[in-house]
């Protein structure tokens, strides 16, 4: 069993470890030789329709819905075209709003997720085309859907998702960039620039991956809690969402992510003394409404750990009680990196709470049923 986990106690800490091989995987053969352009030859999508496309809608469950959240603001951003992201348990009873020219992305680790198939086959029976992002080739979802876009994250055994999300959002920025080429939403030179940010995150995440100690001591800290919150604004927002589902999947603290600005319409009521905070504090743009924000829960006595980057640490401990700085990259590509002291976060203090890391209770890998 040891020498499948490559010398790993668990498989979730050995898929934590594959995301540079993933993020490269995922990207080979989908940069052109330049390095400076997308390509996406798997696609059949044509630049006709590509042209013609008047809106999005992102559908999955879980972490891959999570994944969806960066990829709207991926596609929002750099193409311009309206985005909506929906739970697929969800998006069948709301009408949606379906024409020839919807391009439904679903997004799914395995391919099989019962309420993801579903949603997808009504959206195709409305007309729209079916592009799926998924980890598996011969799935269900890959089979059903009009294109494919096969992440390589390789095969994903712990319930906790985590190399597959990675490679999702790895999936999106390709995918935003491409319909930003075709429909000439960027200039040549802001997609180089982009591309080549991407090419260097493997080794960003392994210069994070070399460093665990200080998020696992924190891990052990929040271990003996039982309720904590998350909270960010934008991408940072996106990024708490998987953070928190993530602790709560296998540690089994309850936990909230929160839109930092909306923390004071209600949920600011449940900061007391001592309780943890992890601020995301990574998207410079909101920096400083998101620090008014951390200034808020740090006046009612939270235990705030902030993750930024390090040019931020010497003004955020003035309002925290320790900072996590991470490799910088592009505001959009952020969470490509952010996500992971989260995912050892998780992990160390599952492990610290003595829970069965790889199979939590109550869980399962694929869920085929609605
Ligand atoms: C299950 C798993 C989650 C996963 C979700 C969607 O609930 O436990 O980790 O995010 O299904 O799975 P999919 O295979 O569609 O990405």
């Amino acid at each position: 069993v040891t020498a499948e986990k490559g010398g790993f106690e668990h498989f979730m800490l050995k898929e934590i470890h594959e995301q540079p091989k993933a993020y490269r995987d995922t990207m080979r053969g989908r940069i052109d030789e330049s390095g400076k352009k997308v390509v996406l030859p798997e696609l059949k999508l044509t630049a006709d329709q590509i042209k013609n496309i008047r809106n999005i809608q992102i559908i999955a469950c879980g972490t891959a819905y999570h994944a969806g959240l960066v990829g709207r603001s991926a596609i929002e951003s750099l193409v311009r075209i309206p985005v909506e992201t929906d739970v697929a348990s969800e998006y069948r009873y709301r009408s949606p709003i379906v024409t020839p020219e919807t391009l439904v992305i679903v997004v799914s680790q395995s391919g099989e997720t019962a309420d993801t198939l579903a949603a997808m086959r009504e959206a195709k029976a409305n007309g729209a085309h079916v592009l799926a992002i998924t980890n598996v080739v011969g799935s269900s979802i890959a089979r059903d859907a009009d294109d494919v876009i096969v992440t390589l994250a390789g095969p994903e055994i712990a319930v906790a998702s985590t190399k597959a999300y990675t490679s999702q959002l790895i999936a999106f920025y390709l995918l935003a960039l491409y319909l930003a080429e075709v429909r000439g939403t960027q200039t040549p030179e802001a997609v180089a620039q982009i591309v080549a940010a991407m090419q260097a995150l493997p080794e960003q995440v392994e210069s994070m991956l070399a460093k665990p100690d200080a998020i696992k001591a924190y891990a052990e800290h929040i271990s003996k809690h039982e309720h904590l919150f998350f909270i960010g604004r934008g991408l940072d927002y996106a990024v708490a969402q998987e953070g928190s589902l993530k602790l709560k999947e296998i540690s089994y603290i309850h936990s909230e992510a929160y839109a930092a600005g909306e923390l004071k319409h209600g949920t600011l009521a449940l900061i007391e003394e001592g309780i943890p905070v992890i601020a995301l504090a990574t998207q410079e743009a909101v920096l400083e409404k998101t620090v008014s924000n951390i200034k808020e829960v740090n006046a009612r006595g939270a235990d705030i750990m902030a993750i930024t980057h390090e040019e931020n640490v010497a003004g955020l401990l003035k309002s925290v009680d320790q900072a996590f700085a991470i490799p910088k990259t592009l505001p959009l590509l952020t969470p490509a990196l952010s996500v992971v002291p989260l995912q050892l976060l998780s992990y160390y203090a599952s492990l610290a709470r003595g829970n069965d890391v790889d199979k939590p209770r109550n869980l399962a890998k694929s869920v085929t049923v609605e």
